[in-house]
């Protein structure tokens, strides 16, 4: 059997509606790609979303790099190459969490605009809302809540995001978050705001 796509047969007329799973849920199904350097507070910002969403009714599904790098994608380090894997792989999971009808909140850093547009490609425009978490490098290092940048400051840990990895800036966020700016209060508000509407029906 060959693994070439032409020689592939999906079953997408025996599928299920996307909308039937939709409506059963009351939302529709959504990526929040939240991308921004280690420490830039996106994992805390997804799991407060979660809850806030959860609450409310939602069904919501966090994937975040250092669990995701555990199990799926524990084969994959930090080249180019491998964070390029790395991101391809979530987006297609992401993808199919999304086609039945979740609320996916992923928090990857996605440092370059090539990675956030393959993440755009696979997940398409209509279900993804780009999310930049914004802080500098140094606020980052500041709050080492991994101890990492201290770790990076000796030496110990290579290809770090900032420092010896690069980080561009976005070209086409749908929403910037300046954790620098403003609090945690403040950021989480503006963030549930713009993911209700993302995931209200009908869209
Ligand atoms: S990405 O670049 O491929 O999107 P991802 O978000 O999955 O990265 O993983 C980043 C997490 O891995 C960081 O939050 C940090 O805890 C950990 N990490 C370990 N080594 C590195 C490194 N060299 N660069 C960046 N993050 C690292």
């Amino acid at each position: 059997m060959s693994a070439h796509p032409d020689h592939l047969y999906p079953v997408f007329d025996r599928m299920l509606p996307r909308a039937s799973k939709e409506e059963m849920l009351g939302q529709a199904g959504a990526v929040i790609w939240m991308y921004g350097l280690s420490g830039s507070g996106k994992s805390t910002l997804a799991h407060r979303l979660e809850r806030e969403l959860h609450a409310a009714g939602h069904l919501v599904k966090v994937l975040d790099g250092d669990n995701v790098r555990t199990g799926l994608n524990r084969n994959l380090g930090f080249s180019d190459e491998d964070r390029l894997e790395n991101i391809r792989r979530v987006a297609e999971v992401a993808k199919l969490f999304a086609e039945c009808g979740v609320v996916v909140i992923a928090s990857f850093i996605t440092p370059n605009n090539t990675l956030r547009g393959l993440a755009r490609e696979v997940i398409g425009d209509d279900d993804l809302l780009e999310v930049y978490v914004k802080a500098s490098y140094e606020t980052c290092a500041a709050r080492d809540p991994k101890g990492l940048y201290a770790k990076v400051k000796a030496g110990e840990v290579k290809q770090f995001t900032g420092k010896d990895s690069s980080f561009e800036e976005p070209d086409r966020p749908d929403l910037i978050i300046d954790t620098e700016a403003h609090d945690e209060e403040a950021c989480l508000a503006i963030l549930l705001e713009a993911a209700q509407g993302k995931i209200l029906l009908p869209r």
